[in-house]
């Protein structure tokens, strides 16, 4: 039997600590959280992702009465991306969360369904997308790729692959 023990790395940084861009990314997810249609959980979340070419898109949840029909924030805008943009290359993404209801002080942590969402998008485009995980007390997470978040994702791999 071995022990086996994974290190997260991951930032927490003031607004302000981080660069013009970052911030300007972190303003357009929380402006993306009045764009959310959430009536049934009052948890409104907004993400802006960044393209390489300075591209921003933008997402927001949208929820269904049927509630498992409704989608998240983060995969509503890298769902977007991926269509918009097939062979386009994410650099990072901003996520906040806006409620009356639920506590948003801490940085909002994409679910594990999202997580997987986003690698896929990683693997494919072959680099790691940066995470800025936006607080309201104004406290940012910052990883440094999705993978760090969820270190065992599932993955299909052919059969001449597995060793
Ligand atoms: N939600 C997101 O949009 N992103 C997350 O990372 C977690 C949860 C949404 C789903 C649902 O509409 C509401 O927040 C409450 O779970």
């Amino acid at each position: 039997m071995q022990h086996k023990e994974l290190k997260i790395i991951y930032k927490e940084l003031a607004l302000d600590e981080l660069d013009k861009q970052q911030q300007e990314l972190i303003q357009l997810a929380i402006a993306a959280t009045n764009q959310a249609y959430a009536p049934y959980s009052e948890f409104f979340v907004g993400c802006a992702l960044q393209m390489n070419t300075g591209e921003i898109i933008t997402g927001s949840n949208q929820e269904n009465a049927a509630y498992p029909s409704g989608l998240c924030a983060e995969r509503t805008a890298i769902y977007h991306a991926g269509h918009s943009h097939p062979n386009g290359v994410v650099n990072q993404i901003a996520i906040a969360a806006n409620s009356n209801k639920w506590n948003t002080e801490n940085p909002v942590i994409p679910c594990g369904a999202c997580m997987q969402a986003m690698i896929e998008y990683e693997r494919k485009q072959g680099s790691p997308i940066k995470l800025l995980l936006y607080g309201s007390d104004e406290r940012i997470f910052e990883l440094s790729g999705i993978k760090d978040l969820m270190p065992f994702q599932f993955e299909l791999k052919v059969q001449s692959e597995v060793g």
